[in-house]
């Protein structure tokens, strides 16, 4: 409900939802303090009595009460005994003398199709779920998970998670070793600053990958002062072991299920030599299980640690099976490392929400999360299936390699192609297209190639976003 409040000096809009599940009282203080903050009630202006306000808008006498005197404490308002219940003179400095809002970002064009990748379907977050999945939570959740829990995260959650990745990852998971993250942004952080305290001084990443920058600041970031983010080259077969021993790193960041940004799959051999390296340098190996939760051809590989548990730390995260924002992850470490694993967890913010753990546990145990998933790798197999079609049929001479699992591949460009040159100038056709120059650390002569996600583009966008650039790509 809306009324237009007129009684006094300058109208003023207020908006009650009665549908809404934020309470009527948090509404009303919401929209007064708005009010004031932005003008709309100048300073000494008078409000209405809590009577009259209240019969306007239909609600109790106690509730606009109740408003009133927590913005009198607040300072927004001001009452003297025996007279009218004001806006406070100078309402609020703070909110007035507050520095100028950056400027927001320009919003982007609107694009006939983005190919960014990264980014699944945001359309498709299963909102219902979600919804169903936190009123379970906050209905079943005990009054002492409301404390502090332990670092490692709700042991419902993490119980559920080890189950989850023996059964459909092969992992050697046991809930003591697992420590819920926020994503895994945080997991490699965490990870290597325990692979500081061990001693570890250079840790290797993949080339294309995350490019020098990215690798270096994660590498300072974690407190790896002295140490030296190095990069070692990626083929067809994943990532070169042989470089890897030759840069003399004592770490090493994987993508094995589909490396990112290539695509590719790391081949049975190199997954047994990159053990195998471990065990002989007393090296650890980061896995980033990245994109396993889509395979189209086969059924996934299992997880590395799997296979190495006491060298391996598997990193997981729902930014791929359900949306970023979720900022919920895991990092299964070696059992004689959990421990130091879940104090960096401590020392870096004690614990991520318990309540969001609760309901990720909820998903996965009503079986809501597999269905999910089943439902996007279909769409995500349609899309591929279009964007292979769209290319043979616009720039057959376009290969496409990476298609293996996830939502994204990678567009090998004829050798005389500008990589950048066809990016921007698709960019003012307004199709997004992205370049893996950004992805490699070293610079020298490189292939021009795109790597092409369709997370964020449906069926319809990715033929009409081909066929606007085809020319650029043959
Ligand atoms: C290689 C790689 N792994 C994992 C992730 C997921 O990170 P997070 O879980 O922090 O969202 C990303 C994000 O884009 C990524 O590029």
């Amino acid at each position: 409900m809306a009324i237009q409040w007129s009684g006094l000096g300058p109208e003023l809009l207020l908006r009650l939802d009665r549908e809404s599940d934020r309470p009527l009282r948090s509404q009303l203080e919401t929209g007064l303090r708005d009010a004031i903050r932005d003008g709309r009630l100048p300073a000494g202006e008078r409000l209405p009595s809590s009577r009259e306000l209240a019969r306007e808008l239909g609600v109790s006498r106690g509730l606009v009460q109740e408003c009133y005197g927590q913005l009198l404490s607040e300072g927004y308002l001001d009452s003297r005994v025996g007279s009218a219940t004001r806006v406070a003179p100078r309402a609020y400095p703070a909110a007035q003398a507050q520095p100028p809002r950056p400027a927001r970002a320009a919003p982007s064009p609107r694009l006939v199709a983005d190919f960014r990748s990264g980014v699944p379907d945001l359309a498709s977050f299963p909102r219902g779920d979600w919804v169903w999945a936190t009123r379970e939570a906050c209905r079943e959740v005990a009054t002492a998970d409301l404390d502090y829990g332990d670092p490692r995260g709700s042991g419902a959650l993490r119980e559920v998670v080890a189950g989850y990745l023996r059964r459909v990852r092969a992992a050697a998971a046991d809930q003591r070793d697992i420590i819920i993250c926020t994503g895994f942004a945080q997991g490699l952080n965490l990870v290597l600053r325990v692979l500081n305290q061990l001693g570890v001084e250079r840790v290797a990443f993949e080339d294309p990958g995350y490019g020098d920058i990215e690798a270096s600041t994660s590498v300072r970031s974690a407190g790896l002062a002295s140490a030296q983010a190095v990069h070692v080259p990626v083929d067809d077969l994943g990532v070169d072991v042989a470089a890897l021993e030759a840069s003399g790193a004592r770490a090493v960041v994987v993508t094995p299920a589909h490396q990112s940004p290539t695509g590719v799959v790391l081949a049975a051999q190199r997954r047994h030599a990159l053990v195998e390296w471990a065990s002989r340098h007393d090296a650890f190996i980061v896995e980033d299980d990245y994109d396993s939760e889509f395979r189209y051809d086969r059924e996934p590989v299992g997880v590395l640690q799997g296979i190495a548990p006491d060298r391996v730390f598997t990193l997981g995260t729902v930014s791929k099976s359900l949306a970023p924002t979720v900022r919920l992850g895991w990092v299964i470490a070696p059992p004689a490392l959990a421990g130091a694993v879940a104090e960096a967890k401590t020392v870096s913010d004690r614990g991520s929400s318990g309540l969001d753990q609760l309901a990720l546990a909820a998903l996965l145990t009503s079986g809501r999360y597999d269905r999910h998933l089943r439902r996007m790798r279909a769409t995500y197999a349609r899309r591929r299936t279009v964007l292979i079609e769209a290319l043979g049929r616009h720039a057959p001479g376009v290969r496409l390699t990476g298609l293996a699992a996830g939502f994204h591949a990678v567009a090998h460009l004829p050798g005389s192609a500008e990589e950048e040159a066809v990016v921007a100038e698709a960019r003012r056709r307004s199709v997004g297209l992205y370049g893996m120059r950004p992805f490699r650390a070293s610079r020298g002569d490189a292939p021009p190639q795109l790597v092409l996600g369709f997370g964020l583009v449906n069926e319809r966008a990715i033929e009409a976003g081909i066929a606007a650039v085809a020319d650029l790509l043959r």
